[in-house]
């Protein structure tokens, strides 16, 4: 027993993220072919997400017109007041026959405890000092959809990690995006789950809530989940450092003789690897929570009265959904990726 404790302690001490955060479970609400930022007012977008959060999430979401904490009655993440929508691709893999099937996302554990999800991911808010929290109506994308060349991602903002053990409690390498972390899906049978870390940008130019890239009104300042260091004059404004974490339990998946013959078998749902991931974030926390949260030092997925954040149970954030609203098959076996018209099932 202590020995597991001492090595918990020690491991958390590796960890860059060891001062107050908020780290919590977000439950799917819905996977569906929509996107509000990239793609507004369309339904069957170019891919499939999987999202998370507040439900008013909808195909359009006006940075002026749409208030998610207004209009939402509930969030599938962990704290009450938090109705934003966080969302990301879903990973897929390609059965030697050619067909595809969803890979199933769970709760992550490690040192800081277990997440309990439902599908989704678990979010992280780390600040660095002092930090500014979002403005009603913001948005941004981490990493590029399109982007066919690991190169060009910084491995230490957007990576994955192999987990050669089916239980997510057993903490695996140092911090997100070090080590042997890699750009690319790790395609290797000895993998049980992949872990998947994409960091946001932590620096905004403080005048614009979403730029025609979805990007350019923030910046980046560092890597790794350290909160960000000093924020360069073009982007003046510490926002606290948004992380997602997603568990991608591919063990159903491992028996290699059901696998292609070249290629990795794991794709997101672009039909691009790991140099495509990217995440999307629209803040969608009630009144100034989130300041608070921030300024009052709230750690994990804890009620915190200081910031008058409250921890909903599993059940609760499980209970939030959303039907589909580009009705098609994602579960079982498809045909094709569902990109382009409606999926059918192989
Ligand atoms: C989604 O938007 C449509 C109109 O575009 C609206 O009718 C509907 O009520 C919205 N749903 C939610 C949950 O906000
Ligand atoms: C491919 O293999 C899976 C798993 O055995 C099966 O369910 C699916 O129907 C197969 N697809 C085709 C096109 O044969
Ligand atoms: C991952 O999937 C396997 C096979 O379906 C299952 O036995 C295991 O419980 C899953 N792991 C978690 C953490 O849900």
């Amino acid at each position: 027993m202590q020995l597991t404790s001492l090595a918990a302690v020690a491991l958390l001490a590796r960890n860059a993220a060891a001062q107050n955060m908020l780290r919590f479970a977000c439950s799917q609400l819905t996977v569906d072919r929509v996107d509000p930022i990239v793609n507004p007012g369309m339904l069957f977008t170019p891919h499939l997400h999987q999202i998370v959060g507040g439900n008013s999430f909808n195909i359009t979401m006006d940075p002026e017109t749409h208030d998610l904490a207004g209009q939402s009655t509930c969030t599938s993440c962990t704290f009450k007041e938090d109705k934003s929508n966080y969302w990301t691709a879903v990973m897929f893999f390609q059965h030697k026959n050619g067909s595809f099937h969803r890979v199933p996302q769970v709760g992550n554990g490690g040192p800081q405890g277990q997440l309990i999800n439902d599908g989704g991911l678990d979010v992280y808010y780390i600040p660095s000092g002092r930090t500014t929290a979002f403005k009603k109506g913001f948005r941004m994308i981490a990493g590029n959809a399109a982007n066919t060349d690991p190169s060009k991602v910084s491995k230490g903002n957007i990576c994955h990690r192999c987990w050669t053990s089916t239980n997510d409690n057993n903490f695996v390498g140092g911090a997100p995006c070090s080590g042997s972390d890699t750009v690319e899906i790790p395609a290797n049978p000895s993998c049980k789950m992949i872990r998947q870390t994409i960091i946001f940008p932590t620096c905004w130019d403080g005048k614009n809530l979403d730029s025609p890239d979805h990007q350019s009104h923030v910046a980046y300042s560092g890597v790794g989940a350290t909160g960000g260091g000093a924020c360069p004059s073009s982007h003046p404004v510490k926002l606290p450092q948004v992380m997602y974490e997603l568990m991608w339990n591919v063990s159903t998946f491992s028996d290699k003789s059901q696998w292609p013959t070249t290629g990795n078998p794991f794709v997101y749902s672009m039909n691009i690897g790991g140099a495509a991931a990217h995440g999307d974030y629209v803040f969608g926390w009630e009144g100034n929570t989130l300041q608070k949260a921030m300024d009052s030092g709230c750690n994990l997925n804890r009620d915190c009265a200081a910031a008058g954040i409250h921890a909903q149970t599993p059940a609760e954030y499980n209970a939030c959904k959303k039907p589909q609203m580009a009705r098609e098959e994602v579960d079982g076996w498809l045909k094709a990726l569902p990109m382009g018209s409606m999926a059918v099932k192989a």
